[in-house]
């Protein structure tokens, strides 16, 4: 049993669990709650939090939609923003950040504001995933406070190949409409509303189009 232990793969910083590259540093001071009282909340920062707080029985359950409005207070997850909901909640910016740290669409780092996540799971991929995310990120690449990247199934396998921009679902997306798709994204357009999947009656293209 010890040599099989010893055999244990390892990742970075000696983990056994993939993706994990950050160890925990077990020399540091334990997390306090910061202080509410002396913490400056920015006031739609609060009023978001709290309202997000009114809506749950348990305030934990907060997190999410806590941590989507320190995202959208200051473009991504800060460690100041995290600091400020921390102190509405009442909980630890540790408590925050495992949570923001687990889930995909919390930026972690300074990102574009506009968001483009084009799914490159397998029905899209088969559908030309891999094509439509060059493309775009060939009309893209030098635009700014653009975020493009592929993504995992962003469940919306019907509408292959899809992306979903800023958080509206969009597809089926042909190369022949990257040029426009891009050109509405950097200009703050609503991306091709033709192909948004809330304002079809059907997910299936062709039944909406009768
Ligand atoms: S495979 Fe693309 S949305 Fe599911």
């Amino acid at each position: 049993m010890a040599d099989a232990q010893r055999h244990v793969a390892r990742f970075t910083n000696d983990s056994r669990i993939p993706g994990w590259d950050r160890a925990a540093d077990l020399t540091k001071e334990p997390a306090v709650v910061p202080d509410a009282a002396t913490t400056e909340v920015p006031a739609e920062l609060r009023a978001a939090i709290e309202d997000a707080v009114r809506r749950f029985p348990v305030g934990d359950s907060a997190f999410i939609p806590a941590l989507y409005a320190v995202q959208e207070q200051y473009g991504w997850c800060s460690p100041e923003g995290i600091e400020q909901a921390a102190s509405v909640l009442g909980r630890t910016p540790a408590a925050l950040t495992a949570v923001a740290t687990f889930y995909d669409m919390f930026r972690m780092e300074p990102l574009g504001r506009k968001t483009v996540y084009v799914c490159t799971n397998i029905s899209c991929s088969l559908c030309g995933a891999d094509e439509l995310l060059e493309a775009l990120e060939a009309e893209l690449g030098e635009a700014p406070d653009v975020h493009i990247r592929g993504f995992e199934c962003l469940g919306a396998c019907d509408i292959a190949p899809m992306a979903s921009v800023n958080g509206i679902y969009v597809g089926p997306i042909g190369l022949d409409q990257v040029p426009e798709l891009a050109r509405q994204i950097v200009a703050g357009d609503d991306p091709l509303p033709a192909k948004q999947l809330i304002k079809r009656p059907c997910a299936d293209p062709k039944v909406a189009e009768k």
